[in-house]
């Protein structure tokens, strides 16, 4: 009997362990891998000159990305290729960087083979160019025969793999959004991705990837954005003291209070070198963001000033890294204090990685809390004194 060139041995006895692993993968699994095999045949005859009009591919064993009608290429790196892989726990696939070996053992799971789906688009028209990163089972041999077929479920393994779990793939970031019936006016298109954009740098190649740094100039970061909170746990903070409104005697050191709900303090990571370098990660026990806050006061021309502020700008700064009180609060010292003038002060409640916080739902009240004092020289101002200095003098009686 003559085998094809899809099917060789190793492949047929990797179909053997099919009645177990298809059970993960439900109705799906089998199109999947149909669906999968088709793919990576199409893909054969892409060149970097093919023009697309959007989404991902591979050309050459290269992983590519679909810019302004012109495959951007990305090497997957030593040891993998860019190959259609087929979802596990829903319809559809997802093209991305792996072994050979992964990929011949994911789409020997799913039950598809090569002959069952070529009755239009017969290997000798896709014509394998003997590439090694090419698709053809047949490529490695040595592989098949050693599988175990445990396909995706390594946890431990996923973590330094380059290979994105199929599992883990959000299947409607290949959407739009655009719907017209339900979207309203103004409404734009989303990025798309099916493959979690976990190479979208690559789309942007004049930008640095962040890599932990505060690049100044700009930079592309590619860490997920994590772990995010039930809405029974969204941060939420308010200043004690100085209050709002409140008048602060100037050149003299004041304590800020703030007193902070909904957030688990005290987690705070080397921002020179892990700047948004990690994801957003929850407390086990309180479900709550890992974090920390800050302080910012900026200079207002006025209580009343209308123009934004300068961001460059700010009178002070400071990060409230420790863990928060048994009342639930967090202090800081403004030594010195402040030359006379009017304030704004901010909180900026971010996870430990310095990024802000993220949280379940797009409405809810606000995550930070933001108050405006006045700095008086002593004897100016007649307004109503609403905080004392550090020493707990009024601050008339402050020189
Ligand atoms: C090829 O397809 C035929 C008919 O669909 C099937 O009977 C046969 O088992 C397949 N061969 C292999 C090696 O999968
Ligand atoms: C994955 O690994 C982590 C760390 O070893 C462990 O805490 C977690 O329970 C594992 N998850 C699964 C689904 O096995
Ligand atoms: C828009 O509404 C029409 C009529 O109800 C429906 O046939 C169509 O499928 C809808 N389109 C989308 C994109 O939901
Ligand atoms: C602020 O200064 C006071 C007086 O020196 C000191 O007792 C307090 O610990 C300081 N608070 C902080 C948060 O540094
Ligand atoms: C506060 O200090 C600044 C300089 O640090 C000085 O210019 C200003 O006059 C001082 N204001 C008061 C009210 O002492």
């Amino acid at each position: 009997m003559k085998v094809s060139v899809f099917t060789i041995l190793g492949f047929s006895s990797l179909a053997a362990a099919l009645p177990t692993l298809t059970r993960r993968g439900g109705r799906f699994a089998l199109q999947n891998g149909i669906d999968a095999i088709n793919l990576n045949n199409q893909f054969q005859s892409l060149t970097s000159s093919s023009p697309c009009t959007s989404g991902n591919a591979c050309v050459n064993g290269q992983f590519a990305q679909c810019v302004n009608g012109q495959y951007v290429l990305t090497s997957c790196g030593s040891g993998l290729i860019c190959a259609a892989l087929p979802l596990v726990n829903s319809a559809g696939t997802s093209i991305t960087c792996t072994t050979q070996q992964d990929l011949n053992s994911r789409i020997a799971a799913t039950g598809a083979t090569a002959n069952g789906t070529t009755t239009t688009d017969s290997p000798s028209n896709v014509t394998p160019t003997g590439s090694p990163s090419s698709f053809s089972v047949s490529s490695n041999p040595s592989t098949g025969t050693s599988n175990t077929g445990t396909g995706s479920s390594s946890n431990s393994s996923a973590q330094t793999s380059l290979t994105l779990l199929s599992s883990l793939v959000a299947p409607d970031f290949a959407k739009t959004g655009l719907n017209t019936n339900t979207s309203e006016a103004g409404e734009v298109a989303s990025l798309t991705s099916t493959n979690n954009f976990i190479n979208f740098c690559a789309t942007l190649p004049n930008l640095p990837i962040t890599n932990g740094q505060q690049i100044k100039t700009g930079s592309c970061n590619p860490a997920p954005m994590g772990a995010i909170p039930s809405t029974t746990n969204m941060p939420s903070a308010k200043f004690v003291s100085p209050n709002n409104l409140a008048v602060v005697p100037a050149n003299t050191t004041f304590q800020v209070t703030l007193a902070i709900k909904g957030l688990a303090t005290g987690f705070f990571v080397n921002p020179d070198t892990n700047y948004f370098a990690a994801p957003q990660s929850l407390d086990s026990t309180s479900g709550q963001i890992q974090g920390h806050s800050h302080i910012v006061i900026e200079a207002l021309e006025s209580l009343t000033q209308t123009t934004p502020t300068d961001p460059n700008k700010f009178a002070f700064f400071v990060g409230l890294n420790g863990k928060a009180d048994a009342k639930g609060q967090l202090y800081a010292n403004v030594t010195g204090g402040l030359p006379a003038g009017t304030y704004k002060m901010s909180t900026i409640v971010t996870a430990m990685n310095h990024q802000p916080v993220l949280v379940a739902v797009a409405q809810h009240g606000t995550l930070d809390d933001q108050i405006y004092f006045t700095v008086a020289a002593p004897g100016q101002s007649g307004t109503t004194k609403t905080t004392t200095s550090i020493d707990g003098s009024k601050p008339s009686a402050s020189s």
